[in-house]
């Protein structure tokens, strides 16, 4: 049976980095929901009469959305989130390498993969693009956990080879071979793709890098995921390693790492060469607010979305928090700083379909439009005394919805929707 969702209905019909007026908004909208898919958006009178035989489901005033997308996440450091006082190599070796070696440990890994998909699904977001650790076990359990829930996930194995401690080091050859067998398991399966992952290029040789190069040339409809100009020290370490690359893209250039469907994580600190290349190959870049502050990185140039695919993202467990509300509230306060004001509008898009665009999926997800995955989320904008009495005093929508960006928690998730099903939420057993 057809469920009809009727309520404040958010949808993009473009980039409003482009155009404000590419959010079109319905204040008394609805959306119909068949077979996992939506197949009509409307005006709520006009739907119901389309649809009388449809289960209704009235949310009033309450926001009904895409579900969220992050782009970026470590879902194997989920237990070291908010851990205190490092930057981001003493980050690493401190909290997260020890922490990443329990994944040897199959049953350790599905509990946290289970743990960590609950916690985000709460939270509104229904799609994650996750680095797993080094064993394979770990990619098994992200995709079992997240096939098990229906959940659209994207995920791979890391590969590093040098500068971390043995026990989480492969070689060229076998990070090529596990990649390649993981992907031919799991890649297109359900709602699952894989996607190749070289941590970044401090832990892995130039062997390494060509290795995978290799295997996404085999594999060109996969995304490949990695980590960009981060921090200050981290470009310096990356420069004594590689002597003869131009800057720290070429690292990744130079072995088959730059294309379309390249997915580089915080991207900081580019140079304008940088910037150029990743313009002309189009890559997609991921805003990780929370972690670009958490861990003292720096501010993110969102004016890079105006020419390059830009999604946002957690970075759990260096990003602090596993909220995408909350890290729509970081990359508004980083913006902020650098002297742009995003508008309510930019920041949803964002966390919806600018991070599925990021990751070639914008026609799948991240929107709600005729033929888009039923993934949902239903957002009461009054979920706390103190963003309801924000919140009436707005005169349009996005004004509504600003006091939950910036206040709101896993309060404001009202439901939640996987394929069109209702996965969080009353009325569930
Ligand atoms: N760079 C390489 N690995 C990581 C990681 O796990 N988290 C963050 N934030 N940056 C990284
Ligand atoms: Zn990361």
């Amino acid at each position: 049976m057809a469920d009809l969702l009727l309520g404040q209905v958010i949808r993009f019909g473009g980039d409003p980095f482009e155009s404000l007026a590419a959010a079109e908004p319905l204040t008394h909208g609805g959306v119909l929901v068949d077979q996992g898919r939506i197949v009509a958006v409307g005006e709520a009178l006009t739907l119901r009469a389309q649809a009388p035989a449809a289960r209704v489901h009235d949310h009033g005033r309450a926001l009904i959305s895409a579900g969220f997308v992050d782009a970026h996440v470590h879902y194997p450091q989920t237990a070291i989130i908010a851990s205190w006082g490092k930057r981001l190599i003493d980050w690493l070796n401190t909290y997260t390498f020890p922490e990443e070696m329990r994944f040897s440990d199959r049953a350790y890994a599905d509990d946290i993969a289970g743990r960590y998909l609950d916690i985000v699904l709460a939270r509104g977001t229904t799609t994650v693009c996750s680095y797993a650790t080094i064993h394979p076990e770990s990619v098994d359990a992200i995709f079992s956990a997240a096939q098990s829930r229906g959940m659209r996930v994207f995920a791979g194995k890391t590969c590093m080879d040098r500068n971390a401690p043995e026990c989480l080091r492969d070689t060229a050859q076998s990070a090529y071979d596990d990649s390649k067998r993981l992907l031919e398991a799991w890649h297109g399966v359900d709602r699952l793709s894989y996607v190749i992952t070289p941590r970044f290029s401090p832990t892995s040789s130039p062997e390494q890098l060509a290795a995978l190069g290799a295997l996404w040339r085999e594999y060109p409809d996969c995304l490949m995921q990695t980590h960009l100009s981060e921090q200050i020290d981290e470009i310096g370490w990356v420069k004594g390693l590689f002597p003869q690359s131009r800057d720290y893209l070429d690292t990744y250039e130079a072995q088959g790492l730059l294309g379309e469907g390249a997915v580089y994580g915080h991207a900081i600190h580019l140079t304008e060469r940088e910037k150029a290349r990743l313009i002309e190959a189009g890559a997609s870049l991921v805003h990780c607010p929370t972690s670009n502050t958490f861990i003292g990185s720096g501010l993110f140039d969102m004016d890079l979305a105006r020419s390059l695919r830009v999604g946002l993202a957690t970075d759990t467990g260096g990003g602090s928090s596993f909220s995408m509300l909350r890290t729509m509230a970081a990359a508004y306060e980083v913006a902020q700083l650098r002297g742009q004001s995003l508008h309510p509008a930019q920041l949803w898009w964002l966390a919806t379909q600018g991070s599925a665009r990021a990751l070639q999926s914008e026609g799948k997800i991240g929107n709600i439009a005729v033929g888009m995955e039923a993934d949902l989320v239903v957002i009461d904008l009054a979920s706390t005394s103190a963003i309801e009495q924000a919140a009436v005093r707005a005169d349009d929508l996005w004004q509504a919805l600003f006091p939950t960006i910036m206040m709101g928690d896993d309060r404001a998730v009202k439901e939640v929707w996987l394929a069109g099903k209702k996965v969080s939420g009353p009325g569930l057993a």
